[in-house]
């Protein structure tokens, strides 16, 4: 069993989670992901890793209430406790003195890109930030992303803070008059897809995190396949992170829509569907 020693909501969607877990925060490492069930007959939810604690023993997971575990997963509080969590698991986030990089985290994907910002900018690097959200009242950890960055730019859709634009209209700039190393980009499949299209014109190596559908997160039930430069891959064990300029995003979007117009069905009937056990991870 594990405490949830700390709930903050960042907005009406999001939730962060402090969560007791010494033997996974021991282990844990930016890139990293683990999965979590509420209670035994509960859906598997794979969460990248946002943040954790070594001294304290804890991990913390930030996740949007988008389907029924998710939004059962927001109901718990402080001083409750969650069945399992399971992890780290998947590849960590290779981190290296590369020299110039741009961090890119767009709504919820803003979590997990904080540990990669953070240990690319202890390692060395230069760090520039964007952060991305539709609208202010959704932004979260401005001032986190701006301790662990040389430099941060904020974007909203709707220009009620920041910049009016999507992340790709500052990183476009950027590349357009500086020498960049990598760019790292975690968020929804279709900004990765933008971000990828951007960076590949300039010939600059892009990360990026999967949000594919997971069931068992070891490599044993196929659910992660994604498609990386023509061949499969399983984000769970291959990944999270992939070469972006190699990931089929198209494919990777049909299979996530496919699971989120099933999640709106289910969403809407009354009774409660017991024996799913899938989830997308969320970030
Ligand atoms: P969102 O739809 O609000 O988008 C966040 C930001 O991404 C936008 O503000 C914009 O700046 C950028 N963006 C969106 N579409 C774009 C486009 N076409 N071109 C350029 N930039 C674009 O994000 P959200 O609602 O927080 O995201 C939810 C989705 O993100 C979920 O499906 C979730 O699974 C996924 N997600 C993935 C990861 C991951 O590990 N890859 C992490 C967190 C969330
Ligand atoms: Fe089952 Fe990856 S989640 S193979």
């Amino acid at each position: 069993m594990f405490n949830i020693l700390k709930k903050e909501e960042l907005s009406d969607q999001i939730t962060l989670f402090e969560i007791g877990a010494r033997d996974i925060a021991k282990k844990a490492k930016p890139g990293n992901f683990f999965i979590l069930r509420t209670h035994e007959q509960g859906e598997r939810v794979p969460l990248t890793i946002a943040d954790f604690d070594r001294d304290r023993g804890t991990i913390t997971a930030v996740f949007q209430k988008v389907g029924r575990a998710t939004h059962h997963l927001g109901t718990l509080n402080e001083g409750d406790f969650i069945t399992d969590v399971v992890g780290p698991l998947g590849n960590h986030s290779h981190i290296a003195n590369f020299g110039r990089v741009v961090c890119v985290g767009g709504g919820v994907g803003i979590a997990p890109v904080y540990p990669v910002a953070k240990a690319l900018s202890e390692a060395g690097n230069n760090v520039t930030s964007i952060i991305g959200a539709r609208s202010k009242s959704i932004l979260f950890w401005e001032e986190k992303m701006r301790n662990v960055s040389d430099e941060l730019i904020i974007t909203t859709d709707d220009g009620s803070y920041g910049t009016k634009a999507v992340v790709t209209a500052p990183l476009e700039d950027i590349l357009l008059n500086e020498k960049i190393d990598l760019v790292i980009a975690i968020g929804p499949a279709v900004m990765m897809k933008f971000v990828c299209k951007t960076t590949e014109k300039y010939g600059v190596k892009t990360i990026v995190s999967l949000n594919s559908i997971m069931i068992d997160g070891t490599g044993m039930c196929g659910g992660c396949r994604v498609e990386i430069g023509g061949e499969i891959k399983y984000t769970c064990v291959d990944g999270p992170e992939f070469n972006g300029h190699e990931v089929d995003f198209d494919l990777l979007m049909n299979r996530l829509q496919g699971y989120i117009d099933e999640e709106r069905i289910a969403m809407k009937q009354v009774r409660v569907c017991g024996g799913k056990n899938y989830g997308i991870k969320d970030n």
